[in-house]
C-alpha cells in the first residue's frame, strides 16, 4: 500500500474531531487555517464557532466595521491575523463577487494568506494537490525521507512532499499529516510503534526517529583564558566597571587575559601592571561560563597589594555585594571574605 493509502486509511478511522473537518466552504476553510497559524487546535475551536456565528459568510465579514472584528479576535492574539482577514474579506466580497480564488497562487495574493495557507486552503477547499507544509508536516516528512540537509523553511521539502501527497484526494491527506504530527509522529516522543506509516518512514527503519528533523551544526564558540585576581588592599577589594561592550557596565575583578602556570609569574605581571608589593595568598576554584558565542575559561587567585594603578576602586563587602556583578563571576564574588 502506497504512503498515502496507508494514511488516509489511518486518518478515516483515527482523524480529530475538529469544527472544520468535512468543510468545503473556502470561507469557512480559510478562517480555520488563518485561526491555526499561530494558536492551539483546542483554543480556536470556541472562536471559530462564535466567529461564524457573527460573520457566516464572507460579505457578512467584509461589512462588519473593524472594531467588531477584531474584538471577536480579542484573546487569540497576533492581532494583524484579524486585521488581514477583514481586509482579504472586502477584496473577495467586492471585487470578487464573493467568489475565493481557486488555486493557491491566486489565494496568496490575498492579506494575511502566505504559502502554507495558501496550499491549506487550495487543497481542502478545492481538491488541489499542493502540500500544507509547515513545521509539523516537516517534521513528519523529514522523518519519512530521513531528510538530511538542515531546513530553512519548510518549503524546502517542497519537492519530496510533491511526490508524496495523494491526487484523489489532498485536502485530506494534508489534514492527515496534520493529526499524525499532533497524535504520532510528535517532536520529542514519536509513538513509531503505532504508526500507520512505519513500513514507509526511513528514519524509523534506522530508529533514527528522534534523529530528524536535522539540527543546524552548532556554532563553534570562541574560548577565551582568564586569570581572575581577587586582589585586597588592606580590608578593601579590587573592582572596577567594565567598559562599553559584552557585560559592560557590569563591575568586574581585575583580571588579565590568559593562565598563569604559577605564583610568581603572576605577581610579576601584576608588578609590571603598576600594582604594588603583591603577595599571593591562594589558588581559587577554577570556573567556566557560556555565553552565546564564547566561553570564558577562569582560573582564579587570592592576591594582597599595597597599591593599586589607575582604573581601580576599593571597595568593602557591604559595598561589593550592592554592585552588579555579571553571574560569569559568580563563584569568584561568593569566595570573597
Ligand atoms: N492545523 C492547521 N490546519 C489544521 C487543520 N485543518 N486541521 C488540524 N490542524 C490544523
Amino acid at each position: 500500500m502506497s504512503f498515502s493509502s496507508a494514511l488516509l486509511d489511518w486518518y478515516d478511522a483515527n482523524k480529530r474531531e475538529l469544527p472544520w473537518r468535512g468543510e468545503h466552504d473556502p470561507y469557512r476553510i480559510w478562517l480555520s487555517e488563518i485561526m491555526l497559524q499561530q494558536t492551539q487546535t483546542e483554543t480556536v475551536k470556541g472562536y471559530y464557532r462564535r466567529f461564524l456565528e457573527r460573520f457566516p459568510n464572507v460579505e457578512a465579514l467584509a461589512d462588519a466595521p473593524e472594531e467588531t472584528v477584531l474584538k471577536l479576535w480579542e484573546g487569540l492574539g497576533y492581532y494583524s491575523r484579524a486585521r488581514n482577514l477583514h481586509a482579504a474579506a472586502k477584496v473577495v466580497a467586492h471585487e470578487m463577487n464573493s467568489i475565493f480564488p481557486k488555486d493557491a497562487a491566486g489565494l496568496r495574493k490575498l492579506p494575511g494568506i502566505g504559502p502554507y495557507a495558501a496550499n491549506a486552503i487550495a487543497s481542502i477547499a478545492y481538491n488541489v494537490p499542493v502540500p500544507a507544509l509547515d513545521g509539523n508536516q516537516a517534521r513528519v516528512l523529514s522523518r519519512v525521507l530521513a531528510w538530511e540537509p538542515e531546513i530553512k523553511t519548510p518549503f524546502d521539502l517542497l519537492t519530496p512532499a510533491l511526490g508524496l501527497i495523494s491526487k484523489e484526494r489532498p485536502g485530506d491527506y494534508n489534514q492527515a499529516l496534520m493529526d499524525l504530527g499532533a497524535m504520532i509522529c510528535l517532536p520529542k516522543s514519536p509513538k513509531c510503534d503505532v504508526c500507520p506509516v512505519s513500513t514507509h518512514c526511513k528514519a524509523y527503519a534506522g530508529d533514527a526517529a528522534l534523529d530528524y528533523p536535522r539540527k543546524p551544526a552548532p556554532i563553534a564558540k570562541k574560548e577565551q583564558d582568564w586569570t581572575i585576581l581577587l586582589i585586597n588592599v588592606g580590608d578593601a577589594m579590587l573592582v572596577r566597571r567594565r567598559p562599553k561592550g559584552l557585560l559592560g557596565g557590569l563591575y568586574e575583578f581585575c583580571a588579565i587575559e590568559g593562565h598563569f602556570s604559577d605564583a610568581s609569574s603572576l605577581a610579576n605581571a601584576l608588578e609590571e601592571r603598576g600594582f604594588q608589593n603583591v603577595r599571593i595568598i591562594e589558588r581559587l576554584p577554577d570556573a567556566k561560563h557560556v555565553f552565546t558565542h564564547l566561553v570564558w575559561k577562569m582560573q582564579g587567585w587570592r592576591v594582597a597589594c599595597n597599591a593599586a594603578p589607575e582604573g581601580y576602586a576599593p571597595v568593602n563587602s557591604e559595598a561589593l555585594e550592592a554592585l552588579p556583578f555579571p553571574s560569569a563571576l559568580r563563584i569568584y564574588r561568593n569566595s570573597v571574605k
